[in-house]
């Protein structure tokens, strides 16, 4: 059995923004899968979706299984249970939603005496070890968050996050904010960390590079709907999707400073969620698109070992950008 289950997932935001239209994933025990896209593709819904984290009024179908039993139908005394034991969450503005008037060490400590019934005692000497973990002292237990760095503030975010042995980790963005030294480390260290201790990861970002360099498998979001999905490094270095492509060559190989600073292939915006093209929602900006992309629908489909995509081309081979084999009328 998968360590998650994602099928046919939706949500809908109040007012219409239909966020997630359709995801299905499965992951396994101790699997790394990359979720990637460009902003407003639907990545941290996806992300809150899981945990149950949506503001309420948001609409949610389908059903998250986490170790068989669907979050989307559990009793809420059960979802905070599994926010700390089942699968916890790192985002970027974690980094902010430490208290400020409360020790690094007694935060860690919280949530084990809360779920684990550890003593005070138990719990600090934890605490203490989770520190360590994440390449702190454990003497910082004491500090205040103020007196951290920005990474060390999200080292005791990821310190929090494995406080209670979570078998999923979710990480939304969990860099953005740093500097790229620091983000480098903290990507590795969490990575080593889900190595370690055999537990899952879905590490959210815009940056496919970074992806697939700490990820197992990697899917891609456009619009709300995965589109592209297989081995971290085969999407990355040989997209099957046009939008999968697109993205890989705008996000350079990491220490390449020259393409980082030059992306290129990518114009345009994705679609606002509340108004959605028809057909392949990728298909006004697709340098590919066939005249029939406006209005069919694409499923994901087999694309190679391990790999699917959601394009017309996929089954056969997709044309390189400008190639004169079928082309929307008009654009060539
Ligand atoms: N609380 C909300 N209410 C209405 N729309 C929202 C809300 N949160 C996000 N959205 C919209 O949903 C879309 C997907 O957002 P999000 O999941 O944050 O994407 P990503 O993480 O990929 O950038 C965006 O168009 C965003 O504006
Ligand atoms: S289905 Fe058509 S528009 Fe969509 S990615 Fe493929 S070629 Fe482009
Ligand atoms: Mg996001």
């Amino acid at each position: 059995m998968s360590l998650l289950d994602v099928r046919d997932l939706h949500v809908t935001y109040p007012g219409g923004a239909a966020a997630v239209r359709g995801v299905d994933l499965a992951l396994a025990a101790g699997e790394k899968l990359g979720v990637a896209g460009e902003s407003g593709c639907g990545k941290s819904t996806l992300a809150l979706a899981l945990l149950r984290l949506l503001p309420a009024g948001a609409r949610v179908g389908g059903e998250i299984l986490l170790d068989g039993e669907d979050v989307l139908t559990m009793k809420w005394g059960r979802v905070r249970a599994v926010r700390w034991a089942g699968a916890s969450i790192v985002f970027q503005g974690a980094m902010h939603s430490l208290n400020a008037v409360h020790r690094i060490g007694d935060q860690i400590a919280e949530p084990i005496l809360l779920h684990r019934k550890a003593s005070a005692a138990g719990a600090r000497k934890r605490a203490g070890e989770l520190l360590e973990q994440v390449g702190l002292p454990a003497a910082r237990a004491s500090a205040y968050p103020h007196e951290l760095s920005g990474g060390q503030r999200q080292r005791v975010m990821i310190a929090m996050a494995l406080a209670c042995d979570p078998r999923l980790i979710i990480a939304d963005e969990p860099t953005t904010a740093l500097d790229v030294m620091i983000q480098a480390q903290i990507l590795r260290l969490i990575e080593e960390l889900v190595s370690e201790q055999d537990v899952g990861l879905i590490m959210i970002s815009h940056d496919l590079a970074v992806l697939a360099d700490t990820c197992d498998r990697l899917a891609v979001m456009y619009a709300g709907r995965v589109v592209e999905e297989g081995p971290a490094r085969q999407v990355y270095d040989d997209a099957r999707h046009p939008y999968g492509r697109a993205l890989s060559e705008a996000f350079p190989r990491i220490g390449d400073p020259a393409s980082r600073f030059a992306p290129r292939g990518l114009p345009g915006d994705p679609p606002d969620p509340a108004a959605v093209p028809s057909g392949c929602a990728f298909h006004p900006r697709c340098p590919v698109a066939l005249d029939r992309c406006a209005t069919e629908d694409q499923a994901l489909r087999a694309a190679g070992a391990g790999r699917r995509a959601a394009c017309v081309h996929v089954a056969g081979e997709v044309p390189a950008a400008g190639a004169e084999a079928e082309v929307r009328s008009g654009t060539v």
